[in-house]
């Protein structure tokens, strides 16, 4: 809660500069907002879904497609992108039972953190998966654990973008 409440001030900070600058306060267009808000793009990842706000690293992560993001929190300065995609078995496998082939990717849907540890799970080609990471470092998995039960199998809560 203390993490949203964070980024929420942050994001009145911008807006409030910008209704200072600005001749009618009563008014703030989309165009507007996208140049005074702080926003991250990674060219070729779409379907991002799970954030974690890390406030003891001043961090947070985000999960999407096939990747797991570490930024930092006030800049969104990209910090490390891990790539986890399904097998290429695993995928055949779930594109013979019937999916289609952007369904059988990784949707990384879960984030949490214990300690100095990350649990990420994902869709994992309609076979999910969970992995225990490093915080500082993502690409380092310390241990794989069955997903079934712990993540959803498709990733029909993704908001598009
Ligand atoms: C799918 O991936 C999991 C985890 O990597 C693996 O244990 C399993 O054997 C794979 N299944 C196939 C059919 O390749
Ligand atoms: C992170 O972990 C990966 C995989 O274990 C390793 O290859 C890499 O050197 C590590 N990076 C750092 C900065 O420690």
């Amino acid at each position: 809660m203390a993490a949203t409440s964070h980024l929420y001030l942050l994001m009145i900070f911008h807006c409030s500069r910008f209704l200072y600058a600005s001749h009618d306060f009563r008014f703030i267009s989309r165009r507007d907002l996208e140049t005074s808000v702080t926003s991250f793009f990674h060219h070729g990842t779409v379907s991002y879904s799970e954030m974690l706000f890390d406030i003891s690293r001043n961090e947070v992560l985000v999960s999407a497609k096939d990747a797991i993001f570490r930024l930092t929190l006030n800049e969104l300065y990209l910090l490390e992108k891990t790539t986890w995609s399904a097998s290429k078995e695993n995928v055949s496998q779930c594109v013979t039972k019937g999916q289609s082939e952007d369904l059988c990717q990784n949707y990384i849907q879960i984030l949490q953190k214990k300690g100095n540890k990350l649990l990420a799970c994902g869709t994992h080609a309609f076979q999910p998966q969970c992995t225990w990471r490093k915080m500082e470092n993502l690409s380092h998995v310390t241990e794989w654990v069955n997903g079934i039960a712990k993540c959803p199998y498709s990733h029909c809560r993704i908001i598009q973008v």
